[in-house]
């Protein structure tokens, strides 16, 4: 039996994951040992009863948390997570933590465990190749969760051919059929309303704006060391990511949308364990449709950038901020690329002719993100509000 510990387990993917592992050949085979969350501690206390968890970790909380509950050692603050994965040391760990505060879980679930099944993809987005290089010197697994790049992963395997092509696939988000000029002015309930998947709110208004696909162009592009990209539109999300190969064939993974199912398999890799529904494939139209980049204007943006982590990074910092504040109702749609526009070209100029414009540890990530936040908020705060 190995153990596992989830980071995010209050959380969309996190909670998912616990699905999976009530399954048949899941719960004979895991043992859920501890979890993190930001501040859900009733959702954390559930967890630690359910499962005799050894030990939790959590950020942030108004009550005053005692070291142990019902057995289960406690962390509690901002290295709360990290500690309590050492304290677990766990065969696995599933990253599913929200946004940049992901990167440090993941370097920590190198160092102790075997194999990390990664839904956090700021870790790769934000770092650039140190965490994956950091994953190599160590020789751990990091097995993708984002649902394209486990289809990638798994198209990838067993061939020895290097795809010319990586071809991701997306589902245009909540507002793909809004006119252009609608997009000023959309409400916060319209731009959560996704069509096809059920996700956590910031990637749900991320897919909307396609910085969600932004996250995973760059992603792709240091998992899989291919910087020909396309993302094709793909309305029902059937086919998860596509590859193609010198020979003009093309593979395609197609599957339900669900992320259960990558979930599953990036802890059951390289077996397929996991019982699911089938898609009903007679009925069933596959379409792919051209991205649009008035409506997208981000997605330009992110290729113009693609390969240079720091402007990555700062991508992704201005985007939280951004998203943040659009779902407080304090700035428009719109404002999110605007801030990310602003906060990308402020980084490039202010590194423009520093060296330390390239990551060479962990504190020069912490840093570009830490200045990125504070561009995108006082842009947010002196042009925008
Ligand atoms: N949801 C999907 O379908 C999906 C698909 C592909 C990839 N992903 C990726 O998976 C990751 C998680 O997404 P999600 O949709 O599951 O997010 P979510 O529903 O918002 O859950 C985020 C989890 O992370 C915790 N968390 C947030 N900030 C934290 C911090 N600073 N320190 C420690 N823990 C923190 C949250 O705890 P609290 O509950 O206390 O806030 C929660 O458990 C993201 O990187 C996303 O891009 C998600």
């Amino acid at each position: 039996m190995k153990s596992i510990f989830i980071a995010g387990i209050s959380g969309s993917i996190g909670q998912q994951a616990l699905e999976v592992l009530k399954k048949e050949w899941f719960k004979d085979n895991f043992k859920i040992v501890g979890g993190s969350v930001y501040k859900s501690w009733d959702k954390l206390k559930e967890a630690i009863n359910k499962y005799s968890l050894k030990s939790v970790g959590i950020v942030e909380s108004n009550e005053n948390i005692s070291k142990t509950f019902n057995g289960c050692r406690v962390f509690t603050g901002v290295d709360a997570v990290e500690r309590s994965m050492e304290f677990c040391n766990p065969d696995y760990s599933l990253i599913a933590t929200s946004g940049f505060s992901g990167v440090q879980n993941t370097l920590k679930a190198i160092d102790v465990s075997q194999r990390v099944c990664l839904a956090n993809k700021e870790s790769i987005v934000c770092g650039g190749n140190y965490v994956l290089d950091y994953a190599a010197k160590l020789k751990r697994e990091i097995i993708p969760i984002d649902s394209e790049h486990s289809a990638i992963f798994q198209l990838l395997m067993g061939e020895t051919s290097t795809p010319e092509k990586i071809i991701l696939t997306a589902s245009g988000g909540s507002l793909r059929d809004y006119p252009v000029e609608a997009l000023e002015n959309v409400s916060v309930d319209e731009v959560l309303n996704h069509p096809v998947w059920s996700m956590g709110k910031r990637i749900t208004v991320d897919s909307a704006s396609m910085v969600n696909k932004s996250l995973e162009l760059f992603e792709a592009y240091y998992l899989f060391k291919i910087k020909n990209i396309d993302v094709a539109i793909n309305r029902n999300s059937r086919i998860h990511s596509m590859v193609q190969f010198s020979d003009g064939v093309i593979k395609m993974h197609y599957g339900l949308a669900d992320m259960k199912i990558p979930i599953a398999f990036s802890i059951s890799y390289p077996e397929r364990n996991f019982v699911f529904d089938k898609p009903d494939f007679f009925s069933e139209n596959i379409h792919f449709e051209k991205v649009d980049f008035d409506r997208y204007p981000s997605l330009k943006l992110a290729y113009s950038i693609l390969g240079d982590a720091p402007l990555q990074n700062a991508f992704n910092a201005a985007d939280e901020i951004a998203v943040d504040s659009f779902l407080k109702g304090s700035i428009k749609f719109a404002d999110i690329y605007r801030t990310i526009y602003k906060t990308v070209n402020e980084i490039q100029k202010q590194f423009l002719f520093s060296k330390s414009l390239k990551f060479h540890n962990i504190d020069d990530i912490l840093k570009v993100d830490k200045i990125s936040r504070n561009i995108a908020k006082k842009y947010i705060m002196e042009v925008i509000e």
